[in-house]
């Protein structure tokens, strides 16, 4: 009998995920002769063990689609007393050589527990809000940030025809790289950021500035974490949709643009809009880049199972496909740099 690999997608899902898992399956059977086993739904695959034979039928004609072909969830085996160890004998039971998990933070800091109690794990990046320490990018992400592009182009025409003020709100819970680079991409006016508490009267003097300059119009990008100075309305507050946490603790985040807008247009008179991207950005098909990135990152993922190589995570680092550990990857979140930031400022107001 060949021997087994796993393979799990968890979180959020994002465009890039077959195509790790189409590279995964066809490395696997063409070079190495594993049979590899796609557990359902994220680590609820793993606890209830239910996963499907993923053969080169099944990852037939996936590289383009959105979505994963193996569902995912954002089960937190760690919220159960017996969660992780359940996981462990079911991997033995199901006898996986080792399990290839593809998330963001949460799940690859459960997959580093996993790893840390003895389970041969091999870790993939994957989140739209590129914040994961260890690689340059994590797939998803140049897709997220092209579909905010083009909503930005598209809400300029409409804003430029009636003179106001747009506010677009991207995703971003912790950090605020799509808002960044669309932002940049897109000729953002002002570009607001979790990593930066916002000074509401700032963001209105700029937008004053350039509407004497003789711009009737201008685009607000903000990412849906990004939060007032603390002295200002919201106290620094997220700006939350309900009081519900997901299994991993985390909030829902959504609503900053409209309070944004609102504000804009009190303080300075212009009318103003709001656009909320919301999921649109992590629908539909990935982007060349990313279909490349998730491609090179399933080969690498099952190259470090053929190696032995458990306990790490595949990186870009530049234009090479490299290992990290995984506890190096989940330690701290990747943030946006000043530096960064200050390329974008020379465009705002
Ligand atoms: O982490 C990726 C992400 O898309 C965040 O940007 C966003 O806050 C969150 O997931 C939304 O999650 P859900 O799918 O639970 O609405």
């Amino acid at each position: 009998m060949s021997e087994r690999v796993g393979v799990l997608t968890g979180g959020g899902d994002c465009p890039g995920l077959n195509a790790v898992i189409r590279a995964i399956v066809r490395k696997s059977l063409g070079n190495y002769g594993y049979e590899i086993l796609g557990l359902l739904k994220g680590w609820r695959g793993m606890l209830e063990m239910e996963y499907e034979v993923l053969d080169r039928e099944k990852v037939s004609g996936t590289l383009h689609r959105g979505g994963t072909i193996i569902r995912t969830s954002r089960t937190n085996p760690r919220n159960m007393p017996d969660g992780l160890d359940r996981i462990i004998d079911n991997a033995a039971r199901l006898k996986l050589r080792a399990l290839i998990a593809i998330g963001g933070e949460d799940t690859l800091g459960v997959a580093n527990q996993l790893y840390q109690r003895g389970l041969n794990v091999v870790g993939v990046p994957k989140t739209i809000d590129n914040d994961l320490e260890g690689t340059d990018y994590t797939f998803g992400f140049d897709t997220a940030v092209n579909i905010a592009m083009e909503a930005i182009d598209r809400v300029h025409t409409t804003a430029e025809s009636h003179d106001r003020v747009m506010v677009v709100e991207v995703m971003g819970r912790h950090t605020g790289w799509i808002a960044l680079e669309a932002g940049i991409a897109g000729g953002a006016d002002v570009i607001l950021i979790p990593e930066r508490p916002f000074d509401i009267e700032k963001v209105c003097e700029l937008l004053t500035h350039r509407h004497n300059r003789g711009r009737d119009f201008s685009i607000v990008v903000v990412a849906e974490g990004a939060r007032f100075k603390a002295d200002q309305k919201g106290e620094g507050t997220l700006i939350l949709q309900d009081m519900e946490k997901d299994a991993f603790g985390h909030v829902r985040l959504g609503g900053i643009g409209s309070i944004l807008a609102k504000e804009i247009e009190t303080r300075t008179g212009f009318e103003s809009r709001v656009v909320i991207l919301g999921h649109i950005q992590r629908g539909g098909s990935p982007t060349a880049f990313d279909r490349v990135l998730a491609t090179r990152f399933g080969l690498g993922a099952i190259d470090l199972v053929y190696k032995g190589e458990y306990g790490k995570m595949v990186a870009l680092r530049g234009n090479k496909i490299v290992s990290v550990p995984i506890s190096e990857a989940v330690q701290k979140l990747k943030t946006v740099s000043d530096e960064l930031y200050k390329d974008a400022e020379v465009f705002f107001g």
